[in-house]
């Protein structure tokens, strides 16, 4: 396999896929491509988070994310930005490996079963409606903003039965949650700190309000009725409810707006899904794929290993690149292109694999899904009026604004 050759001290790294600027330029299509074809194993020597392997093809990430017990997802944490003394430490179990990974995730996972989904389906559909039928026919609007932030956060609402008038914190609170930029910032560190702290006050009144009481089937309930979270400590709780709600409004958002996005980009796909909605199941997964709300998740090695024929030292940090591997041609023929019918989309890593695949991914699809289909009944089409604004960073992966103007057909 070839490999490229390694950048002098100080010089910015072409290929090193961390810096922010390439997402928010969207410029990273390129680089990856090379990184694909020549190396798909490749260290960056000097990034503003240190050094790093980044993986970017499909196999490794498959073969990676399979050796839980050798790549760590605990011992540095899930982001190429490393924790930093000083930093508030909320364990939550993304970040955790077996056994205690197992238990938690088995707390809130019944959240997520597809009864569960059935059940939640009426309400989801039933505020998608509401909001689409709120919306201007032929008059610009940000598409990010009414749309996709705000279909999100009254899904978290929804599941946390938290305040209806105070949702938009939710907003607030994962966006601060979710810049992993702000490690090289110390004033927004600070700022960060207090922000989440707030969050946790918020949170903490919720839980005590729900002690002792029956159990119900929002998440707060199920976490203090359940045996291995109802004995961890405040920022434990902190941390695992900070990941339910990143997890679930940053990444659904930007696949929402990605719907609007990409269908702009390819319209004869988009005269497909408006011709035969039964198209819409499969087209969720493709746009998923496409988009790659998350580009990536760190592991760490815990003892020396090999792979793709490089060798990989204990305590090297590893960024798995799925908003590459999705573009892996190998797996995704023409992978560059949406393609609504494409027989593999549901193959993409956009959920990652493994025992930390996406435990919120049913209820991501069930509500991207309600959204194309309330769209199909009401003949709606989305029209992009301008380049969106992206979001400058390598984990977050997605929109800030999107000018839309919406037409029937
Ligand atoms: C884990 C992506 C929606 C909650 C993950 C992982 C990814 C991901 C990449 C890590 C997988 C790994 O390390 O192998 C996405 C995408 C979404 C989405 C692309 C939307 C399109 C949601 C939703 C929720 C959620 C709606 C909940 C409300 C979680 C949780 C984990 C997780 C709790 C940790 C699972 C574990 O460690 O076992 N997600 N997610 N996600 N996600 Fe999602």
């Amino acid at each position: 396999m070839a490999t490229l050759a390694p950048q002098p001290e100080h010089a910015v790294d072409p290929l090193d896929m961390s810096r922010p600027e390439l997402y928010r330029d969207d410029t990273w299509h390129e680089p990856f491509r090379e990184l694909r074809a020549r190396a798909p194993l490749y260290y960056t020597e000097n990034s503003a988070f240190g050094p790093f392997w980044s993986v970017s093809t499909y196999k490794p990430i498959v073969h990676i994310e399979s050796l839980p017990e050798l790549f760590s997802s605990e011992a540095g944490g899930i982001t190429v930005a490393d924790l930093q003394d000083g930093d508030i430490k909320m364990p939550m179990f993304i970040a955790m490996d077996r056994p205690k990974h197992t238990g938690q995730r088995r707390t809130v996972a019944p959240a997520f079963t597809p009864s569960e989904m059935v059940r939640m389906t009426d309400n989801i559909r039933m505020r998608t409606a509401e909001i689409l039928d709120a919306l201007p026919v032929g008059k610009p609007f940000d598409w990010v903003d009414e749309v996709s932030i705000e279909l999100t956060t009254q899904m978290l609402a929804i599941l946390f039965d938290f305040p209806w008038e105070d949702r938009r914190k939710l907003t607030y609170w994962s966006d601060w949650a979710g810049d992993i930029e702000i490690a090289k910032d110390p004033v927004r560190k600070i700022e960060r700190q207090k922000i989440l702290f707030e969050c946790a006050a918020y949170f903490g009144n919720l839980w005590q309000g729900k002690i002792g009481k029956e159990p119900s089937p929002d998440l707060i309930s199920m976490m203090i009725h359940s045996d291995a979270m109802s004995h961890m400590d405040q920022m434990e709780f902190l941390g695992n409810l900070i990941l339910l709600i990143v997890g679930g409004n940053d990444t659904t958002r930007n696949s929402m707006s990605a719907y609007a996005w990409a269908l702009n980009q390819f319209p004869k796909e988009r005269a497909k899904l408006e011709a035969d909605p039964g198209l819409i199941t499969n087209a969720t997964q493709e746009i998923i794929r496409w988009q790659t709300p998350l580009s990536h998740m760190r592991r760490t090695a815990t003892q020396d290993t090999e792979v793709e024929g490089m060798r990989i030292r204990e305590g090297d940090k590893l960024a798995l690149w799925y908003v590459s591997a999705n573009r892996d041609e190998s797996v995704f023929p023409d992978a560059d292109s949406l393609r609504i019918e494409r027989e593999n989309a549901r193959r993409h890593l956009a959920f990652g694999h493994g025992i930390h695949r996406c435990v919120g991914a049913r209820l991501a699809e069930l509500q991207i899904g309600i959204l194309m289909e309330e769209m199909a009944k009401r003949r709606l089409r989305v029209n992009t009026l301008a380049e969106p604004e992206r979001i400058a960073a390598c984990f977050v992966h997605g929109y800030r604004k999107m000018p839309v103007e919406l037409s029937r057909y």
